[in-house]
């Protein structure tokens, strides 16, 4: 199985020795502290990023509940949540670097739980000319690239383990795309850049982790929603296959070929017609593989990342200059029509059809 236990710090990557810094490092305004995008990464995360925040959501209304349910005592204390909403406080104290003087542990999702542990690389970064492939090896963790970053985000952003599933707490989808666009930004995208690609590479890294989270825990609604992600793969006609290969390492290796290499408009262009046009999924012998009863959680599974998909295909060509297909008049029912897996049946999935079907129509007249 696959290594991501990115969350923890450290855990799998190089250097596992190295200490961790926390935020107040970042901070002083000739570093990171200061205004505008070059200088202003802490501003940003401190006054607009969801992470900043993550650990106070634990002592909220609906984390007590939560946390009754589960008989713990103490939701900020526990566990099952600080490792994504606290993660600096699962590092062992003898990893964690003494906080400046007067400062606390960080206990949000911080600088360090994405960019890795800065004891070894603290002083090099800040030299222009120094190689990022050496900041690597010192630590540094790379995400340029969709498929650094999913690794990093997936961390946090798509497996619950049954027991948090069981309390309610709010499912987790993983979007790459969506999650980049939604999280207040502290740096700039490269030239390079496709807003389609990173959506691709991420439900390919969704499908890796639902597949190992299956390992550990089966269950008929995981292999329904794993279903749902390989069906939107497949539709996508993007190369993806899975015949005869370990999932995991399919998922994997894809995530990595996609991330790798270029996509234009066309090509983005090209995938969002295929998904509104294929209607495979919808069919009654689509996801055989599935319990008979789980089957319509599938075409949920599928229809809520259709969508997603929809609307994130749709924004990538209109970011990149081109005409968009689908018109927000016609998104919006289908959102309303992607009901939550479990609710999925019958009624609902002609529903959603007759609505997909309208997006087609006013896409193949654009
Ligand atoms: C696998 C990582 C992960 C674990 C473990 C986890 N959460 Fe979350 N939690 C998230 C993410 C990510 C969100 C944001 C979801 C969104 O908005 O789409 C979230 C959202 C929430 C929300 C809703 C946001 C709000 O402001 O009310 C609450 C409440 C919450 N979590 C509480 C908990 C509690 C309590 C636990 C432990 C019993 C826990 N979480 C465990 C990742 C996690
Ligand atoms: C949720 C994850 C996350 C957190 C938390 C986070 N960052 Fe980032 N940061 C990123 C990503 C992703 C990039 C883009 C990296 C790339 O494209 O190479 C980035 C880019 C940057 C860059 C620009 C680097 C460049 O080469 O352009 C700086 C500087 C930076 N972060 C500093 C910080 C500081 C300081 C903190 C804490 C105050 C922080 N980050 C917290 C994810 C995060
Ligand atoms: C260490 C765990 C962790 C990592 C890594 C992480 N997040 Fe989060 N993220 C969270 C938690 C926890 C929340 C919920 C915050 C709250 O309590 O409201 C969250 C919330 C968010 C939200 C707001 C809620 C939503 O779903 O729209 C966005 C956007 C987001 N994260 C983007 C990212 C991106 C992009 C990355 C990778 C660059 C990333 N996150 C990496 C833990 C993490």
């Amino acid at each position: 199985m696959i290594s991501v236990g990115l969350s923890q710090i450290g855990a799998g990557e190089p250097l596992d020795t190295a200490k961790v810094l926390s935020f107040q490092t970042c901070m002083t305004s000739g570093c990171h502290g200061g205004a505008g995008l070059d200088r202003g990464a802490y501003n940003i995360w401190r006054n607009y990023d969801p992470h900043f925040d993550a650990s106070a959501t634990l002592t909220n209304g609906r984390s007590s509940a939560m946390a009754r349910q589960l008989g713990i005592e103490n939701a900020a204390k526990s566990k099952s949540c600080t490792v994504c909403h606290s993660p600096m406080s699962q590092v062992p104290p003898s990893r964690l670097a003494e906080p400046p003087e007067g400062h606390q542990v960080d206990s949000g999702v911080s600088c360090a739980n994405c960019h890795g542990p800065a004891e070894n690389w603290l002083l090099s970064h800040t030299r222009p000319d120094y190689p990022k492939d050496a900041l690597a090896r010192l630590g540094m963790r790379q995400l340029g690239s969709a498929y650094q970053r999913a690794n990093n985000c997936v961390a946090c952003h798509q497996n619950l383990s049954d027991e948090l599933v069981r309390v309610k707490h709010p499912p987790l989808i993983f979007d790459l795309d969506g999650l980049l666009v939604a999280e207040p930004k502290h740096w700039r995208e490269g030239d390079g850049f496709s807003a389609a690609k990173t959506w691709l590479v991420g439900q390919a890294v969704a499908l890796r982790e639902t597949a190992a989270q299956a390992a550990r825990e089966p269950g008929e609604r995981r292999t329904a929603e794993i279903e749902g992600i390989r069906a939107l793969l497949k539709v996508t006609g993007a190369g993806w296959d899975d015949s005869g290969k370990d999932l995991i390492r399919a998922a994997d290796e894809f995530a990595k070929r996609v991330s790798g290499a270029p996509m234009n408009p066309e090509q983005s262009r090209a995938i969002l017609f295929k998904l509104l046009g294929d209607r495979t999924p919808f069919q009654s012998e689509a996801f055989s593989g599935v319990a008979q009863e789980y089957r319509s959680w599938s075409i949920g599974y599928y229809a809520e990342r259709l969508t997603l998909a929809i609307d994130r295909l749709n924004q990538s060509l209109v970011a990149s200059g081109q005409q968009g297909l689908v018109a927000k008049e016609l998104l919006d029912p289908l959102f309303d029509a992607a009901k939550p897996p479990e609710s999925f049946d019958a009624v609902t999935a002609a529903e959603f059809v007759r609505k997909l079907d309208r997006v087609l129509k006013s896409a193949q007249g654009r």
